[in-house]
C-alpha cells in the first residue's frame, strides 16, 4: 500500500518537473514562469491583470510567454504587430475550443454542431444593414419610454438624487430589452437577475465564487433561463421579433430546447453587459470635466436642425443625420479608458510570428495567445500622451474632423483603440451601441439639469477584477442629483 502511494507520489512529482521545467528555445518569446509551480502567475493575473501586464512589459518587452495554472500564454502588446495574429491565414490559431469551454464554464451552454460562422451571419442580419433602422427606432421610443414617462423617472422640476451607475444601467439595460425581447411583463425580474449575475460573472470564470455567491449565480441563472425561455415567447412576442428569429435559427441547427434557453441568457449577457456600464462612464466622465461638457452641449446647441424643427417633431431621424465629431471623440476617449477586453486564441499550429520590428518569433502548438490592447495601444504611452488623463478632444483635429492617425516610434497605428474587438470576432452591434449611447446622452442632457451632489466628487475607481470582461465597472458609485427640464428642454 505504502509503495503505491509512494510510486504515484514519484510520478506527480515527475509531472510537476515536466511542467515546471519548460525553457526558451531558440527564437521564442521571453519565458517568465512566475514563483510557483503549475500556477505560475495565476493569483496576480486575475488579481489585476493590468497591473500584472503592465510589469510583465516594462521586463520583458511587447511579446513574452507567461505560465497561468499550467497553460503557457504567449501576451502580445505591440499593435503593430496584431495583424499577425488577427488575420492569420495559416490557420495557425483558433478561437472555438477557448470559446466552448467559457460558454459552458459561465452559461451551462454546449453547442455541439454550433457553426460559429453561420451564427455570426445571422447576427449580422439582424444587428445591421436593414435591421439597424428598426432596431434604432425601437430603441429611440424604449429609451424615451424608460427615461421620461416611466414612474420611477422624475416629475418636472423636481430634484432626484441617484447613483449615476445603476441609473445608467438600469435605463439602457431595460430599453435594450425592450428592443430586443418585445416584453415588458418581466422586465424588471429580469434586470434585477442579471444584475447578480454580472456582478459575479468575472469570479465565475475565474473560479473564485465564495460558498453564498455560488448560490447566487446558480439561482439567478436559473430564474434567467425561466425568465427568457422561448415557450413563454408567445405570449406577446411579435412573429418577426428578433429572439423569435434567435430560436428559430437555433431550432435549425438542433439545439434542443434545454440549451436554448441558456444561449437566450448568453445573448442577454453578449447585447446587453456592456451599454450601460459604457454610458455611465460616458456622463461620469462629462460631469467631472465641465469643459468637456460644454463642448458636448455647445455642439448639440449648434445643431441646425434643433434650432429649426423641435427636438421632439423627428428626433431619431434629426440625431442620425448629424455630424457629432465632439460626442464621438468623447465616446472614444471613454471607450479607451474603459474597454478592456482580452482578445484570446489557442496556437493549433506551430508559427513563426513575424513582429512589426521584423523580428521573428516561434510559438508553440498547444500555447495560448492573448492581446490585451487595454494596455497596448489604449493606455500605451508612446501612442496616448499622459493615457490615464481624460481628453475630450483627444480623437479630434483641430478643424473639428475626426482625428484617426496615431503613430508609434514614427509608424502609423492602425489599431490605435480596441473597444469593439476586431478581425473575425469584432462586435457585431457596434452601429447599434454607438447609436444608443448617442441618443441616451443627448436624451439626457437635452431633456434633464444633471449636476453633482458634491461638486468636488471625483469618478471612483474601477474594479480591477473585471479586466477582459468589456467595459470596466465602477469600485463605488457617483451620486448625481437630476431634474426633468420643463415643457422645453433647451440646454
Ligand atoms: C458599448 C457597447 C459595446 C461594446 C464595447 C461591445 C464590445 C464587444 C466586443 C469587444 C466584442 C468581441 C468579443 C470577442 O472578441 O470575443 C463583442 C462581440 C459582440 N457584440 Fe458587442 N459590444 C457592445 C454592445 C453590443 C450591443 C448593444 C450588441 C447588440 C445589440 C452587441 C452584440 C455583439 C455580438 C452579437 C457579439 C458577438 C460577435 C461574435 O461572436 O462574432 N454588442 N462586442
Amino acid at each position: 500500500m505504502l509503495g503505491t502511494v509512494f510510486l504515484i507520489l514519484n510520478g506527480l512529482l515527475v509531472l510537476l518537473l515536466l511542467y515546471t521545467t519548460r525553457t526558451r528555445k531558440k527564437n521564442e518569446p521571453p519565458l517568465d514562469k512566475g514563483f510557483f509551480p503549475w500556477l505560475g502567475h495565476a493569483l496576480e493575473f486575475s488579481k489585476d491583470a493590468e497591473k500584472f501586464l503592465k510589469r510583465m512589459k516594462e521586463k520583458h518587452g511587447d511579446i513574452f510567454t507567461v505560465r497561468v495554472a499550467g497553460s503557457y500564454v504567449t501576451v502580445l502588446l505591440d499593435p503593430n504587430s496584431f495583424d499577425g495574429v488577427l488575420n492569420d491565414d495559416t490557420n495557425s490559431f483558433d478561437f472555438t475550443q477557448i470559446r466552448s469551454n467559457l460558454l459552458k464554464k459561465l452559461f451551462s451552454l454546449q453547442l455541439p454542431g454550433h457553426n460559429p460562422k453561420s451564427e455570426r451571419k445571422w447576427m449580422q442580419e439582424h444587428f445591421q444593414g436593414l435591421s439597424l433602422q428598426k432596431l434604432n427606432a425601437s430603441m429611440h421610443v424604449h429609451l424615451s419610454s424608460v427615461m421620461l414617462k416611466s414612474p420611477d423617472s422624475c416629475s418636472p422640476l423636481e430634484w432626484r438624487e441617484d447613483r449615476l451607475f445603476e441609473l445608467c444601467y438600469s435605463f439602457l439595460f431595460r430599453a435594450g430589452y425592450l428592443t430586443l425581447y418585445e416584453r415588458s411583463d418581466d422586465v424588471a425580474a429580469v434586470y434585477e437577475d442579471f444584475r447578480k449575475f454580472d456582478g459575479l460573472l468575472s469570479k465565475l470564470a475565474r473560479g473564485s465564487l465564495k460558498g453564498g455567491e455560488k448560490k447566487v449565480v446558480t439561482t439567478s441563472q436559473e430564474r434567467l433561463w425561466d425568465l427568457l425561455s422561448p415557450p413563454s415567447l408567445n405570449n406577446g412576442t411579435g412573429p418577426d421579433s428578433w429572439q423569435q428569429s434567435y430560436v428559430q435559427f437555433l431550432q435549425n441547427h438542433g439545439v434542443d430546447a434545454d440549451m436554448q434557453k441558456k444561449a437566450q441568457l448568453l445573448q442577454l449577457w453578449t447585447t446587453q453587459c456592456n451599454p450601460g456600464p459604457a454610458a455611465f462612464w460616458v456622463l461620469g466622465f462629462l460631469l467631472t470635466h465641465p469643459e468637456a461638457m460644454e463642448a458636448v452641449k455647445s455642439e448639440i446647441r449648434g445643431l441646425p436642425s434643433l434650432q429649426e424643427t423641435s427636438l421632439q417633431r423627428n428626433p431619431l431621424n434629426w440625431l442620425q443625420r448629424q455630424s457629432t465629431p465632439v460626442f464621438d471623440s468623447v465616446l472614444s476617449e471613454t471607450l479607451r479608458l474603459t474597454a478592456a477586453i482580452a482578445i484570446r486564441r489557442e496556437v493549433v499550429k506551430d508559427k513563426i510570428l513575424r513582429m512589426s520590428d521584423g523580428k521573428e518569433y516561434h510559438l508553440r502548438r498547444g500555447d495560448k495567445v492573448c492581446l490585451f490592447p487595454f494596455v497596448s495601444p489604449q493606455k500605451d504611452p508612446w501612442i496616448h500622451k499622459d493615457p490615464e488623463m481624460f481628453k475630450y478632444d483627444r480623437f479630434l483635429n483641430e478643424d473639428k474632423t475626426v482625428k484617426d492617425e496615431f503613430y508609434k516610434d514614427g509608424k502609423r497605428v492602425k489599431y490605435y483603440t480596441m473597444p469593439w474587438g476586431a478581425g473575425k470576432s469584432i462586435c457585431v452591434g457596434k452601429e447599434f451601441a454607438v447609436t444608443a449611447l448617442k441618443q441616451f446622452v443627448f436624451m439626457f442632457l437635452t431633456h434633464f439639469d444633471v449636476e453633482l451632489c458634491s461638486p468636488n466628487a471625483e469618478l471612483p475607481p474601477d474594479n480591477p477584477g473585471r479586466v477582459g470582461f468589456g467595459i470596466r465597472q465602477p469600485d463605488g458609485d457617483l451620486r448625481v442629483r437630476f431634474r426633468l427640464k420643463g415643457s422645453q428642454p433647451e440646454m
